[in-house]
């Protein structure tokens, strides 16, 4: 089989790393991909915003099926104009992808349906919004409708910092959105919860625990992820039967009654509270940094649970995990999530040793053409180890950046802090 990976992130390296172990993979393609991609795929540089040049690609390459890391190209219709061509691409359609993409769709939904998530008010006039939120409890929770790539929430507790978000989102910070939500603030401990699906029958694809914050101990700007380590340590039998049954599924149900069927990942982002969950959000696609500790604790194959969901045949499918616990530390350009400096050199990634339960998965790299490795993106390197225990995996994996020469190096030290240092 000929694959195409689109995305340039750690998540695309690990989805690559995994993909590439599967005998029937002949070939793999990684749309734009990153330094790291190059050792196990061929880095083909298409606008991956650009349905018509992906397509090309795919009829070019005699392209099998087409597995999508981020969520813009469901979005952008990827999966509708694939399809029209008969080659098989994994992920939901257009359609579908508004439980990500619009966050009125999702809560309407969770409305219909009873899902339990927070209470919610939305405004697109600024003294509207003022008004509202001079009434409500801190902290408060500003959302912007649309995806604004892991960007558009603020919590607060200043009212005048909250209306001069409010204000900017109305004036059109984000492109996607015109629309400000206001949330209640839910309190608790959050949860990834991830499941494939066919649209029908759906399995669990395992659970983790982001670290979205910048600093140490949880402090500073939101990121796209920090790191994250699997399973987590607060599901257990009966929290995961009501997952299932008062979101996961009636979440299915519903896109049906709309005549969605949802074929891909949906990942849940949950705040449990006593053991109660409540639907934060949706994401239509894998996490990131989640998917490289899922990809480690794997045991089965990813590629045939993949072609088994777009069969239909999910439930026949054995899906087996490691015991062990999975952590990755995300190394950052210093400055990331603000301005930082491209183009520094990674000087001695190629001499790193690591075994079967250390991987270094890259994101924003990119393979000079004297060979050094350049820190591209915000996210750089994740650091990803497989052991016994939480802190055993931590403290090898910090080790491993620790060696990385690399003067533009920033990473957390406490991923897993929580739990580990409790
Ligand atoms: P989202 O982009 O909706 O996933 O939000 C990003 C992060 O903000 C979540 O992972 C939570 O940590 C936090 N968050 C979002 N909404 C709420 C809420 N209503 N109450 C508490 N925390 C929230
Ligand atoms: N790690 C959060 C996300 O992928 O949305």
């Amino acid at each position: 089989m000929k694959i195409l990976i689109i995305g340039n992130g750690a998540r695309e390296h690990a989805l690559t790393w995994a993909i590439s172990q599967n005998p029937r993979c002949t070939k793999i393609y990684c749309s734009p991909g990153n330094a790291g991609t190059t050792e196990l795929a061929t880095n083909v540089d298409i606008d991956v915003t650009s349905n018509n040049e992906i397509l090309e690609m795919c009829l070019l390459h005699s392209i099998d099926l087409v597995i999508v890391g981020p969520e813009k190209q469901f979005e952008q219709g990827l999966t509708n104009a694939l399809k029209e061509k008969n080659i098989l691409v994994f992920g939901p359609t257009m359609e579908a992808s508004q439980l990500e993409a619009s966050k009125s769709f999702t809560k309407n939904m969770c409305k219909h349906k009873k899902i339990p998530t927070g209470n919610y008010e939305i405004f697109s006039r600024v003294d509207d919004a003022k008004k509202f939120l001079r009434e409500q409890p801190t902290p408060y929770v500003i959302k912007a409708d649309g995806l604004a790539a892991g960007k558009g929430v603020t919590i607060c507790n200043n009212l005048d910092e909250v209306i001069k978000d409010v204000q900017e989102i109305l004036d059109g910070k984000f492109k996607s959105s015109n629309k400000v939500f206001i949330e209640e603030f839910l309190e608790g401990e959050e949860l990834s919860y991830f499941v494939i699906t066919d649209g029908y029958d759906y399995k669990c694809l395992g659970t983790a625990q982001d670290h979205k914050k910048i600093g140490e101990g949880d402090v500073g700007l939101n990121t796209g992820g920090m790191g994250a380590y699997s399973p987590s340590k607060i599901i257990n039998n009966k929290l995961e039967n009501k997952i299932q049954e008062e979101i996961i599924e009636p979440t299915l149900n519903g896109l049906r009654k709309e005549g969605l069927i949802y074929k891909g990942i949906l990942y849940a982002g949950l705040m449990i509270n006593n053991g109660e969950p409540k639907l934060i959000e949706y994401n239509i696609r894998f996490g990131d940094p989640e998917c490289q500790v899922l990809m480690m604790r794997l045991n089965s194959d990813l590629l045939e649970i993949l072609i088994s969901t777009l069969e239909n045949k999910i439930l026949e499918q054995k899906i087996t995990w490691s015991e062990n616990d999975s952590i990755t530390v995300v190394a950052a350009n210093k400055g990331y999530p603000e301005q930082y400096k491209k183009n520094s050199i990674i000087k001695n990634l190629d001499t790193i040793k690591v075994d079967d339960n250390q991987q270094i998965f890259h994101a924003g790299t990119t393979r000079d053409k004297d060979g050094k490795i350049l820190a591209t993106g915000g996210r750089v390197l994740n650091s990803t180890v497989l052991s016994k225990s939480l802190s055993v995996a931590r403290k090898k994996a910090n080790e491993i950046l620790e060696n990385v020469k690399w003067e533009n190096k920033y990473y957390r030290k406490d991923i897993g802090f929580r739990v580990i240092d409790k």
